[in-house]
């Protein structure tokens, strides 16, 4: 995607020194663009943790080259038991987004499976790290085209009249590789000349749809407008949305969505005025052994710190200020799960199928037990 004219992935080898990974630290958008470093599987763990990357195809790309930034500083005599080492040290991170575990157990997949030696090991690491990160971007892209058709729909049957869509905290390009999940399809949409329009959930506490969602249209000269958390539903009931996108942390092989704190409400206020509520997801954030999302999807619970300071931009400088008395105890669930029945449908890299264990595995049968 283009900053300021410019193409970037959200992650990427250093180009004269591939030893190195870099990011775009999403901590300073929008007010700053800063690429960070990343030498050491501790970086590496700080910049999931402290969410200098996130969204689900991000952290399981990061976890990818962190795995192969593990192999570069792993002992050559015990490459493998290290490895396990820092892959549980990653694990630990961030528990909700599925992608995480999964790319780290791609890599110690694929790295065990090499007899030829450290060299020909590293090799493969630094090999599966960039088919991950190639894969997501592609993924994105062709769940985009499948996604553009509903909006097309939705864009005929209003005789080219502006479709308006909610999303909720930031699933795109900033929260995978590229393109996104939830936005790809709305990037397809402009494209293609389609009028759009979205509603961008400000997404408290950490403000990733008024920071982070905001600015990726806004570069890529979508219009949209920031509304606060609470505003979708009075937006429903008056006939302002025609359609909601999220994108997903980690959805069940039965159609429930785990998400950004929040969504569950949307999907609610979608169900009681008749509006479709998507979700759009690469196959790598599916979790293909939970079958009740609410139940078993683990929820992050983060610093209530999050929750009682915001920050911004001040006379240029970016300051945090305290919003509640000093002393109230807040609470900082970062996740929600909406139940399969209130989803419309899922957009997938495959297709769009039925939120249901039968819709997803007609898309996926080899997942089939
Ligand atoms: O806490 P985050 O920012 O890592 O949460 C991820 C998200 O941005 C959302 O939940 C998003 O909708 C899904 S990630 C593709």
């Amino acid at each position: 995607m283009n900053i300021d004219g410019k193409h970037y992935r959200t992650i990427w080898l250093k180009e004269d020194d591939p030893g190195i990974v870099q990011i775009i630290d999403q901590r300073h958008l929008p007010h700053k663009f800063v690429i960070e470093d990343l030498k050491t599987v501790d970086d590496v763990a700080a910049a999931i943790k402290d969410m200098h990357v996130r969204g689900a195809g991000l952290i399981g790309a990061t976890a990818g080259f962190g795995m192969y930034i593990a192999a570069l500083n792993a002992p050559a005599d015990s490459l493998l038991t290290q490895l396990a080492t820092d892959g549980e040290q990653l694990k630990a991170t961030r528990p909700t987004a599925v992608n995480l575990a999964w790319a780290v157990d791609r890599q110690l997949e694929a790295i065990s499976a090499v007899d030829g030696g450290y060299q020909a090991q590293i090799k493969v690491a630094r090999e599966t790290a960039q088919i991950i990160a190639d894969e997501d971007a592609d993924f994105c892209r062709r769940l985009g085209e499948h996604g553009l058709s509903i909006i097309q729909k939705i864009s005929e049957a209003k005789n080219g009249e502006v479709v308006n869509i909610l999303t909720h905290c930031n699933a795109g390009w900033l929260a995978f590789v590229d393109y996104g999940s939830a936005t790809a399809p709305m990037y397809a949409a402009h494209e293609k000349g389609i009028k759009i329009h979205i509603w961008v959930d400000e997404t408290r506490p950490r403000n990733q749809g008024a920071r982070l969602t905001a600015w990726e249209l806004g570069q890529h000269g979508v219009p949209h407008t920031v509304i606060a958390d609470n505003v979708g539903g009075h937006l429903m009931q008056h006939g302002l949305v025609d359609l909601v996108i999220t994108g997903t942390d980690r959805t069940t092989y039965t159609g429930d969505v785990g998400n950004k704190i929040g969504t569950y409400l949307k999907a609610l206020a979608a169900k009681d005025n008749g509006v479709p509520f998507y979700t759009a997801l690469p196959s790598s954030t599916f979790d293909w052994v939970m079958r009740d999302g609410v139940k078993e999807v683990p929820i992050e619970q983060r610093d209530g710190r999050e929750v009682k300071y915001i920050q911004g931009k001040h006379d240029g400088e970016i300051k945090e200020v305290l919003l509640t008395p000093e002393d109230s105890p807040a609470a900082n669930y970062a996740f929600d799960v909406t139940p399969s029945r209130l989803v419309t449908g899922l957009i997938t890299e495959r297709g769009i199928c039925e939120a249901s264990e039968d819709g997803v595995l007609g898309l996926y049968p080899e997942k089939k037990k």
